[in-house]
């Protein structure tokens, strides 16, 4: 999996967010993408996932060595992700899966496992409009998981869990990487970072490499 960046510049009403950015991301690995409030870390997933358009320059998914196009849909985890509130957690978790056309036994069976990793195998059965905050959020992470898609991307998936709960979307989303995916996490929390494969800070309209960083 490739994800070319190639060249773009990327403005809101009254400022530049990315200025002619290029960057490739690839491979199968969990990537952090980080930066303060405001500095562009929906708006870059945004721009890979096709949502939003850049001005000018091109966003490219590439399946892995051919270099060819590929019809891709990213599985997605918003920073505060729709769900069917009238269905329960499993029906939730399977939907990105059917609808990537998997197998209806095969995606419950998936859908069961990621909830039962993320801590919510008891409440399966419960409705959506019936869980707090934090469980909605893992719902979100067990249908993206479940989908299987070579491109994950999640924003913010952390933001309203505790400890316990944030290390097992962490394990989760690694997992799924592990399994062929590339995951793109916007996140604020370091420990986040810590444990992706790769880390990038959006400066200054760019992206800003670990390494990079440490040699100012
Ligand atoms: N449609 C829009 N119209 C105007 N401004 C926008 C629009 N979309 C985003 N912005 C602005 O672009 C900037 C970047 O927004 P973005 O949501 O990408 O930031 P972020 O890094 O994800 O922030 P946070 O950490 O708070 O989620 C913000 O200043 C935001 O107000
Ligand atoms: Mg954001």
């Amino acid at each position: 999996m490739r994800v070319e960046v190639h060249d773009v510049t990327y403005s809101v009403p009254g400022r530049q967010l990315f200025s002619r950015l290029t960057h490739t991301f690839a491979g199968t690995a969990t990537v952090a993408i980080m930066g303060p409030s405001g500095s562009g870390k929906s708006t870059l997933l945004g721009l890979v996932s096709g949502q939003l358009t850049p001005q000018s320059g091109l966003v490219r998914i590439c399946a892995d060595g051919d270099g060819q196009l590929k019809p891709l849909i990213p599985a997605w985890i918003f920073q505060s992700s729709p769900l069917l509130s009238q269905r329960t957690a499993l029906d939730n978790a399977m939907t990105a899966s059917l609808m990537a056309g998997h197998d209806p036994e095969e995606s419950r069976l998936r859908a069961r496992e990621a909830l039962h990793c993320l801590g919510l195998g008891e409440l399966r059965v419960a409705r959506v409009s019936g869980l707090s905050g934090g469980e909605r959020q893992r719902v979100a992470v067990a249908r993206a998981i479940t989908a299987r898609s070579s491109l994950i991307l999640a924003d913010e998936p952390t933001a309203s869990l505790d400890p316990d709960a944030r290390r097992k979307v962490i394990e989760a989303l690694k997992h799924a990487s592990e399994l062929g995916a590339l995951t793109l996490i916007a996140t604020h929390d370091p420990w986040v970072a810590q444990q992706c494969d790769d880390r990038f800070w959006i400066e200054e309209g760019q992206l800003v490499g670990d390494e990079k960083r440490r040699l100012g």
